[in-house]
């Protein structure tokens, strides 16, 4: 593999859509649910009504007792009622339909998950609102596949790697295989194998005085997040990222079982992970506000 070099070539959008930065982005209203702050409410309710139970003081030694009785054993009522409420028959089917569908952020199939959940919600006597957010969102190119190829030394190419899954590439919805936020651009490079791309693997090999500058780098999946894979390799100086989900990490191989989905867990041989490499924390045009036009308004007013 010395002589290969590897192009990666990470077409998502088209150059409208790209922005200054490089960045493969198209904002979109992403019809987040107010659903997660109601199931917080009710989480938060439930907790505060088991707390209120016991927090209203009396004496000097009131808090002594609100500690005494936190600590103890919540009330037996209280968890049989709850256990008694939940049918795994209702949870089998709620994560059926749930999981029926390809339902990425933004796109139909999560705004149908928000009417299903709104309607069950409702259904179960709670009121619920949904909000709109705005979300700066990734999505691959659909006409123009990602794609890793191995060339050889006169730029012949030796691999191509797949650009569908047989299983479910035909499905209404499946989006592309690709890393979200990850920029729109074609890089060519020689090959560094990284292990788990962990800050250990790199001064591993620095050790043993390999430099992976210029590099594209080949990581596994799976002992870190994937967007510490890609910053890690930006830090150490590679121009690419590859990352690959091993079968001896991911595959019952090594038990000698070779099922896979959807007849054992495993994820079939041409299966593709997608996700996020983003490293911030949500909107990342709004990093510690809502990504809400009316929160913000409230916060610039603020200042
Ligand atoms: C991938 O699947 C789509 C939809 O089924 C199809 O249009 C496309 O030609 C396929 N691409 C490859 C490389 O097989
Ligand atoms: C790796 O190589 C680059 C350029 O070739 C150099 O700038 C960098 O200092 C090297 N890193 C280490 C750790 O040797």
């Amino acid at each position: 593999m010395a002589s290969s070099t590897v192009r990666l070539n990470q077409a998502y959008e088209s150059a409208k859509d790209v922005d200054y930065s490089g960045r493969a982005i198209s904002v979109c209203r992403g019809r987040r649910l107010l659903f997660l702050i109601v199931l917080v409410g009710v989480i938060a309710l439930v907790v505060g009504l088991l707390i209120g139970r016991f927090a209203i003081p009396h004496d000097k030694s009131s808090e002594e007792k609100l500690l005494r009785a936190l600590s103890q054993e919540a009330d037996a009522d209280v968890s049989e009622t709850i256990l008694n409420a939940i049918s795994p028959r209702n949870i089998e089917e709620n994560l059926k339909i749930l999981s029926q569908k390809p339902h990425i952020a933004g796109r139909q199939g999560d705004f149908d998950l928000v009417k299903f959940i709104r309607e069950r919600f409702q259904s179960y006597g709670l009121g619920v609102q949904v909000t709109p957010y705005d979300v700066l969102l990734s999505y691959p190119n659909d006409e123009v596949a990602n794609s890793v190829r191995l060339l050889s030394s006169n730029g012949d190419i030796v691999y191509d790697s797949v650009q569908n899954e047989s299983d479910i590439s035909h499905l209404e919805g499946v989006v592309p295989p690709f890393n979200a936020y990850s920029p729109a651009r074609k890089v060519e490079g020689k090959l560094a194998f990284v292990n788990y791309g962990r800050v250990d693997d790199y001064t591993w090999l620095q050790s043993r005085g390999i430099n992976v500058t210029g590099h594209i780098v080949l990581a596994k999946l799976g002992r870190i997040f994937r967007g510490d894979i890609v910053d890690i390799a930006a830090a150490n100086g590679a121009i690419g990222v590859v990352t690959f989900p091993d079968p001896a990490d991911y595959t019952g191989v090594n038990n000698g079982d070779r099922r896979y989905a959807p007849d054992a867990l495993w994820m079939p041989p041409d299966g593709i992970q997608r996700g996020t490499i983003f490293t911030g924390f949500a909107d990342p045009l709004t990093p510690g506000y809502p990504a809400n036009s009316k929160i913000a308004h409230v916060i610039a007013r603020q200042h």
